[in-house]
């Protein structure tokens, strides 16, 4: 939700912001921005619609010099997504330039009330208020620039990563934060802000993540000051981060999504490895002085993470015999849900930065629960507001359709679950061990799995025509064939649902046509017969099946249309498998229909609004 950077030091600040903004523009790519003060003290600002490829193009042959700048990448949410709305925006006097990340909640009546003060709107966003209201301050008040944007903020209400210039102090950057991510790079003679490290990482490995209410100030001569909004002084922490800056490039792949999808033996290797380290090793006892008295444990989290919190559900509770309860955030947060004392709810984010897993975090702590997460990104939001967190380890994700982090979540859900019934007993000896090897073959497995690509990608010709399709799954297979249908739906627009296999002729059956072609997780389970019955049933309805199948299976092979077989593995563990062909159909879909694969309209990766 909206990318914002930032330079300021000796080197030109244009190549830095704009390179920034593509590492960026997961979170948005409706319109680009840049402002630039240049030596002469002008204030450049250059924007346009579109990806930051189009700003690129607007900004050729313009004056693009200047050591401080400022950029944006737009996902819209008050506005519509044109240049009109792009940001950065300007003050009234054009002194002030402003980039904003969330929503200002209070934004209509600040705006009346500068309307009435004579101040005119060359915008609909909520964003153009705050950089009117820190001008009107400045001016009425006599204010200093940063103590104006520090009263402008204390004013506001919402979320908000904001960073600010103004072109009669060319050599400071004021940047805050307030629900919204914001770190700031520390080199040796420049300083870098980013809504994530991956504009920064390039430059220098120091950062430092900004909490809520934080404003910092940032100089030519690479000074910060850090402060609250209130004006309370703070000592920076600066933090080192690791990141391989080529795992934020295609590698030689069309798309992200398709690397994504085929670095998953690597990331999953390397996410079991370091989750291992967390739950076997000295590190354990944080996790389980958590979980240990769990009377109940309540999972939260949005779109894919949620589709892993549900496949976790059934290797919780038939681990550990816990209840688990799995929820939306964003319903979560607002239904006045029931917090037991005992109760432990593990919220599930790649980004960490979800605004609602975020605030059902925070509702959740304040009720006396107590959070892990599980998150990809580290340093990120909802690890820092949580008691304790596992690491996904699967490296950045770029592809705005999830893929490797689904893979990774949900085997740290399934490890923690088996850790935790061995440590309870409801795991046995022998169990906990022929599972744990198990675990340890996925990589490999996965690895075969996308070496029947071909087999994939003729499968989706068929697909491609549809205007609709149905996932079918049982047990621990229906989330698998609810996210099969998620991928689907955002990077090719074809409308899928996703449906537990028996719970089809209850409706969704009425529905079957030669038009209308079902995708089926068929592979082996304790349930298996009962699926392929009701693979029949749609059969019998002249509907056209395609199936994921247990590699040697000829039951439902023959009966389908095309398959793709998956290696043998156990039930618990075969959604981390079965998930994978259904990566690779959603892929080459989009690509047959031209579809923009890593930025699929109206999305964005990182939601941080509500
Ligand atoms: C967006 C992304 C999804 C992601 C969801 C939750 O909708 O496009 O891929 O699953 O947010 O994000 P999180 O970072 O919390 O897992």
């Amino acid at each position: 939700m909206c990318g914002i950077v930032g330079y300021i030091g000796r080197r030109q600040a244009y190549p830095v912001l704009i390179k920034g903004l593509h590492r960026l523009e997961y979170r948005g790519y409706d319109s680009a921005g840049v402002a630039l003060i240049s030596a002469g003290g002008s204030l450049n600002v250059y924007k346009s619609q579109g990806k930051v490829s189009d700003l690129e193009d607007t900004a050729q042959n313009r004056d693009l010099t200047g050591c401080i700048g400022i950029g944006h990448t737009r996902w819209a949410t008050h506005g519509e997504p044109g240049f009109r709305n792009a940001h950065p925006h300007l003050s009234q006097s054009g002194r002030l330039a402003i980039v904003h990340n969330g929503i200002i909640e209070n934004y209509a009546s600040l705006r009346e009330m500068l309307i009435g003060q004579g101040r005119t709107f060359n915008s609909d966003t909520d964003t153009e208020v705050v950089v009117q209201l820190i001008e009107y301050i400045q001016e009425k008040d006599g204010l200093s620039f940063v103590a104006s944007v520090q009263r402008a903020l204390q004013m506001v209400q919402g979320a908000y990563a904001v960073a600010v210039l103004d072109m009669r102090q060319p050599d400071t950057i004021v940047a805050a934060r307030k629900g919204s991510p914001l770190v700031v790079g520390v080199g040796d003679d420049e300083l870098f802000l980013g809504s994530d490290a991956s504009p920064i990482v390039e430059y220098t490995d120091r950062v430092i993540y900004l909490d809520d209410e934080d404003m910092v100030v940032l100089r030519q001569d690479a000074a910060i000051t850090l402060m609250t909004v209130r004006g309370e002084r703070k000592t920076p922490q600066i933090q080192q981060v690791t990141m391989d800056v080529s795992q934020l490039e295609k590698g030689g792949y069309d798309h992200f999504m398709l690397k994504e999808i085929c670095e998953q033996p690597q990331s999953l290797r390397s996410c079991l490895q370091s989750v291992r380290q967390t739950l076997i090793g000295p590190d354990a006892e944080r996790v389980f002085s958590l979980l240990q008295n769990a009377n109940r444990v309540i999972i939260t989290a949005c779109g894919t993470s949620w589709h892993a919190g549900l496949v976790a559900k059934y290797a919780i509770e038939r681990m550990t015999r816990v209840p688990v309860e799995v929820d939306y955030a964003s319903e979560f947060r607002y239904r006045q849900p029931v917090i037991n004392p005992g109760d432990v709810v593990i919220a599930v984010s790649q980004s960490g930065e979800t605004a609602d897993t975020l605030a059902a975090i925070g509702m959740a702590k304040e009720q006396g629960a107590g959070v892990l997460s599980v998150c990809n990104v580290i340093g990120s939001s909802i690890p820092r507001t949580s008691d304790c967190v596992i690491y996904t380890m699967a490296g950045p994700e770029i592809g705005v359709a999830s893929t490797k982090a689904f893979t990774a979540q949900v085997a740290v859900l399934t490890m923690l679950a088996l850790v935790w019934g061995h440590r309870k007993g409801t795991v046995g000896e022998a169990e906990y061990t022929a599972l744990m090897q198990q675990l340890d073959t996925l990589p490999d497995k996965i690895g075969r799995i996308i070496a029947q690509k071909e087999t994939v990608r003729k499968m989706a010709q068929t697909l491609s025509f549809a205007p609709s399709c149905l996932y079918i799954g049982r047990g621990c297979n229906y989330p698998v064939a609810l996210e099969g249908a998620l991928k689907l739906k955002e990077i090719s627009y074809i409308h899928a649902e996703g449906y537990p296999a028996a719970e089809m002729k209850h409706g969704p059956i009425a529905l079957i046509s030669q038009e209308m072609p079902v995708v089926t997780v068929a592979t082996e389970s304790a349930v298996y017969d009962k699926l392929v019955s009701n693979i029949q049933e749609i059969r019998a309805r002249q509907g056209r099946v395609m199936a994921v199948v247990t590699e040697g299976d000829t039951e439902v092979a023959r009966m389908a249309d095309s398959y793709v077989a998956v290696p043998q593995v156990a039930e618990c563990l075969s959604p981390i498998l079965n998930i994978v062909p259904l990566q690779l159909l959603s892929y080459y879909v989009a690509c047959l229909k031209g579809c923009d694969v890593d930025q699929p309209r109206n999305l964005a990766k990182s939601v941080t609004v509500e």
